[in-house]
């Protein structure tokens, strides 16, 4: 099978060179070369429009990264764009005092998402899971916090733990996505003096297969939580607005006491929201000091309002669903060509394609090869993680990618040799 030649990304080499010397590290977190296959995909990106990107040397992708999660729409999607702009041109987005938008947001939730009743609005992923826990501490006066996903950055989660006092973890307790068992076992430890338990609804663990819930998984922990007393906080910052308007909460039928959302919902505007029933969510009223300078300005709440109108009135949920369905029964077609352990994981919104070990332990090489060969052939999609699909994202540009598929998935079978285990 030919090979495809590599792309010259000299310019995002050379800037990256740069960065080196004025950031520790060159770039932040998830955006490292290194987390990607380095030395073929690009580290700078120059702009896009709709489901497809250019990096700065003048590459085009058709991007499934989606600025890893908050592009639903596309990206610049000019009516949420206009309506921000007409905000800070015509009214300013940046006060001492709130705007009235969110006011407007949190009773759109409330029509939404099944757990929202009373909704405070923050700036990050991290900033709201982080707010939902002490919200939940507050209103049990426990401690204990019981897991499983990712929840961002902030010490309490973190899975990197340098820099942080363990004392700031030490009641954080992790369970596996699926696994009712230990998270039964975890709560006859410890549940009285658990304060929540937050995981994601929709398993999508970091670098690994994903996973939709077992039957009576998601029933399972919820009646646990009552049990116990604990608050059950769904982290929904990627499903939310992705798998359904309500979540995977609405998807599944399980009502979580609190949520947290964030990505998708203001289609890349910064804004993150807890969400959640009175009861609890009072004790952010009551007893806690939620605050920052940035949290009331305007661009998000505006945004979001715009893009939940857009998703709404164009049925997008309900548009990607349908041709995601399309594109993976095409790719999971493609897959039972090649016999190269490769696994097609997720649902329409969200999916992943990994490889499964062998005796030989070729399952790295078999997927640098294989992306390395996507992201020549102009498909943005990551070894590590899952891709989306937007509503922008047109049908020939999924055709395109089941293409490319198909063509890395044949060099990668003419390259090794996969003995299953
Ligand atoms: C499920 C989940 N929760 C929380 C976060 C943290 O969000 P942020 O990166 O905006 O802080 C993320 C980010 O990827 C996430 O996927």
């Amino acid at each position: 099978m030919k090979d495809v030649k590599k792309l010259n990304i000299a310019t995002s080499q050379g800037l990256f060179e740069e960065a080196t010397k004025l950031i520790p590290g060159g770039v932040l977190g998830a955006r490292k070369p290194s987390d990607f296959i380095q030395g073929e995909y690009p580290v700078f990106i120059e702009f896009g429009k709709g489901g497809r990107i250019i990096d700065v040397d003048g590459n085009e992708y058709i991007d499934f990264l989606c600025g890893y999660g908050p592009i639903i729409l596309g990206y610049r999607e000019e009516e949420v764009d206009e309506a921000v702009i007409q905000q800070i041109r015509d009214k300013g987005f940046c006060f001492t005092l709130t705007q009235r938008y969110q006011n407007q947001l949190a009773k759109k939730l409330r029509e939404l998402v099944p757990s929202s009743e009373m909704s405070i609005f923050l700036k990050t992923g991290s900033d709201a899971t982080t707010a939902s826990i002490r919200i939940a501490r507050a209103h049990t006066n426990r401690v204990k916090v019981v897991r499983c996903g990712y929840h961002g950055w902030h010490d309490w989660c973190v899975e990197m733990k340098g820099g942080i006092p363990e004392k700031f973890y030490e009641d954080v307790y992790e369970f596996r996505y699926n696994k009712l068992d230990q998270f039964e076992g975890l709560m006859a430890k410890y549940g009285k003096e658990t304060a929540a338990i937050i995981m994601t609804p929709f398993g999508h663990p970091n670098h690994q297969k994903m996973e939709e819930p077992q039957p009576g998984f998601l029933e399972g922990v919820r009646e646990i939580a009552t049990k116990y007393g604990a608050v059950l906080i769904f982290d929904e910052v990627r499903t939310n607005f992705r798998l359904s308007m309500g979540g995977a909460q609405k998807l599944y039928g399980v009502t979580p006491d609190l949520s947290v959302l964030g990505k998708s919902m203001a289609n890349g505007y910064a804004i993150s929201v807890v969400t959640g029933k009175a009861e609890v969510m009072m004790a952010a009223a009551q007893k806690l000091f939620i605050s920052s300078t940035f949290f009331p300005n305007s661009d998000g709440y505006v945004a979001a309002l715009k893009t939940i109108e857009v998703l709404e009135r164009e049925n997008v949920i309900d548009n990607i669903w349908k041709k995601g369905d399309r594109f993976l029964k095409k790719v999971r077609n493609i897959m039972s060509k090649h016999d190269v352990g490769a696994e097609l994981t997720g649902v329409a919104p969200m999916f992943y394609i990994t490889f499964k070990k062998d005796e030989a332990e070729t399952h790295r090489a078999r997927r640098d090869d294989f992306y390395t060969q996507l992201i020549r052939r102009g498909i943005f999609l990551h070894p590590h993680h899952h891709g989306y699909i937007c509503y922008r994202h047109t049908e020939q540009d999924l055709d395109s990618a089941v293409q490319a598929i198909d063509e890395a998935l044949t060099y990668v079978s003419t390259k090794h040799q996969y003995k299953p285990l």
